[in-house]
């Protein structure tokens, strides 16, 4: 997620915004940027890379005392330094940075393009400047023309407004993507989170939607959705810089654990039309749809348990030829793969070394090739046919958790696309889309029990294995879990498919051995009991994770995700999981966000 700082005061802004950008480094970046605006002249100094490449650029004589900043998250344009915000006028007289997602910016670009408009980036944002323009002109009034200009606006956004016309007022507007304000004896400070402004002030002002702001030197106005001037409402911040990165969490993990709801609703954010999909990346492919014979889902680690998931969903609503395979060995099974062949890859990083060979194989071979990815512009976006984007934001914490469920959501949309592609019917779709849209709020329900998972991970202190079964769709959320559980805590946790397990495994299970079962999916719920019954005949606890609807009484530790389709019970399921896994690990005294012998992103085979 974007980082954005502004400050006006009575000393040099800049030291304020390159120490407030430091300081949401951590909300990950790929280009930074600054604003220093006087009564004589508003400059600007952008670039892609760190923080290090903006200060080159900059003399530490700049003695403007009003500016804002800027470090960027693509989503929408690669990073670049004409992407980099903050965003200009032609004239160069007003500065803008931006934080969210602007849905109708082709149709804003188009119609500004019809009035003489120049653009320069390949971003949403920079339409937000030219359009606080274009009403600027026609009223030289800043705060009405942003008010006009934030009313075209669909979608998220956190903004800052410099102008040359009033070199020492910031305006600030606010829907969806977060804004924070403060004052101190130093100045007025407006940034996308505490941590930016943190060591002058612990009293901050969270902007609510639709709020906007005016921030001078001394003064600080807030104003409600109609333009009515409001009574700020300070709030003590409790958290001192490092604990506030963290959003309050102890852990990175733990905060990206509770951002899914939000980061969920971003992926989905207008990916449908009624009951049609919308993603354009696929309509513009150049594919002969009727010749693909066969599908491959390809990964590594979280990203092929989402795999597995969306190639049972394949093969159940396109009833089409499909498989899965880890990246690694898809380079060495002479795979029989040809230009008939579509081969869908998932990353979180878009930087694994494994998964870019097979897409280098693939490639060679043929094959039409999407890829699913968190970063915008890594290498995978890069070199496949078409590319789609989860909106998870940075994932800081090693063990993946909000990628994976973006990942499963939006590999949801695109198996639902290409049964459209393919001009097959799906049975229940309209149920299904309704149900993804409910996700973001069946999801903090499901956070809602952290202290239930939390308390059933207290089986785990003495405990050095644990085993997670499951069938059908719940068998990748088995995998998941498993691998969550191992990375994080050390304890050894495997994975198996529920009917498998007597024809082997089960010669592990011992007296209190914990085995979580997963029992969402009702065609084969009563299978799986009859399997969980057998391991408690061998002395097992069992966890049962499952349906609202499920008959239960018999079992001790149950725990039910909220009611929705099955074929989207993996989503829930897998948070439940990840709070399992945390609370296992929490309670060992591990490293949660950085655990022994793994890297975030694998780069080497
Ligand atoms: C999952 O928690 C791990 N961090 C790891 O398995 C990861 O999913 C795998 O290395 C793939 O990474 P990618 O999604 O960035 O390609």
């Amino acid at each position: 997620m974007c980082g954005i700082i502004g400050f006006t005061g009575k000393q040099p802004a800049l030291p304020f915004l390159l120490q407030g950008l430091s300081r949401l480094e951590y909300r990950g970046y790929d280009s930074a940027g600054v604003t220093l605006v006087n009564s004589k002249a508003l400059r600007t100094w952008k670039t892609k890379g760190r923080l290090s490449e903006l200060e080159k650029l900059l003399s530490k004589d700049l003695a403007e005392s009003c500016g804002i900043g800027h470090t960027r998250w693509a989503t929408h344009g690669v990073p670049s330094n004409m992407n980099a915000h903050p965003h200009m006028n032609e004239e160069g007289t007003i500065s803008v940075v931006h934080n969210g997602i602007v849905e109708n910016y082709q149709e804003l670009r188009e119609e500004l393009r019809e009035e003489g408009y120049i653009f320069h980036s390949e971003t949403d944002s920079e339409v937000i400047v030219q359009l606080l323009d274009f009403y600027y002109r026609k009223n030289p009034v800043m705060k009405e023309a942003l008010a006009k200009t934030v009313k075209r606006l669909e979608g998220s956004y956190a903004i800052c407004v410099t102008s040359i016309f009033e070199p020492d007022t910031i305006y600030v507007s606010k829907k969806e993507s977060p804004m924070v304000l403060g004052q101190s004896k130093e100045g007025t400070f407006c940034a996308s989170d505490a941590p930016a402004f943190l060591e002058y002030t612990r009293e901050i002002l969270p902007l609510q939607d639709g709020q906007s702001a005016i921030l001078n030197a001394g003064s600080l106005e807030v104003f409600d959705a109609s333009g009515k001037q409001i009574e700020p409402r300070w709030i003590h911040f409790p958290y001192d810089v490092q604990a506030a990165q963290k959003g309050g969490y102890d852990s990175f993990m733990l905060k990206e654990i509770h951002e899914q709801p939000s980061v969920i609703r971003e992926t989905l954010r207008g990916r449908f039309r009624g009951t049609k999909t919308v993603l354009p990346m696929i309509d513009q492919m150049n594919v002969r749809w009727d010749r693909i014979d066969q599908t491959v889902f390809i990964a590594c680690g979280t990203a092929y348990h989402a795999c597995i998931y969306a190639n049972l969903l394949y093969q159940k609503y396109t009833g089409k030829v499909s498989w899965v395979i880890p990246a690694s060995e898809f380079r060495y099974c002479s795979p029989n793969v040809n230009e008939h062949t579509l081969c869908i890859f998932v990353s979180q990083s878009g930087e694994t070394a494994d998964t870019l060979a097979a897409i280098k194989l693939a490639k060679a071979k043929g094959c039409v090739t999407i890829s699913v990815v968190n970063v915008l512009g890594s290498s995978i976006s890069r070199m496949t046919d078409a590319v789609l984007y989860t909106a998870a934001g940075p994932e800081i914490a090693v063990a993946s958790t909000k990628a994976y469920t973006t990942q499963l959501v939006l590999l949801h949309v695109l198996v639902l696309k290409l049964a459209e592609m393919y001009g097959i019917k799906v049975k229940g779709k309209s149920r299904l889309i309704s149900d993804l849209k409910r996700l973001p709020e069946v999801t903090e329900q499901v956070l809602g029990q952290e202290e239930k998972m939390k308390e059933l991970a207290g089986m785990l202190i003495d405990q050095r294995d644990a085993y997670f079964i499951g069938r059908q769709l719940d068998y990748p959320t088995a995998l998941e879990g498993a691998l969550k559980l191992k990375e994080i805590s050390y304890v050894h946790a495997d994975a198996y498919y529920a009917g498998e397990l007597k024809h082997g495994p089960i010669a592990l299970i011992e007296k209190d051995t914990v085995v979580t079962a997963m029992a969402t999916q009702p065609e084969v719920a009563s299978k799986t009991v009859s399997n969980i019954r057998e391991t408690i005949a061998r002395g097992a606890r069992v966890i049962l994770i499952t349906g609202e609807n499920m008959p239960a009484e018999e079992f001790e530790y149950v725990v039910r995700i909220p009611e929705i389709s099955p074929e989207l019970a993996a989503i829930p399921s897998a948070v439940l999981l990840q709070m399992f896994a945390y609370y296992g690990a929490k309670e060992k005294g591990c490293d949660i966000d950085k655990p022994r012998n793994l890297a975030k992103s694998v780069t080497v085979e």
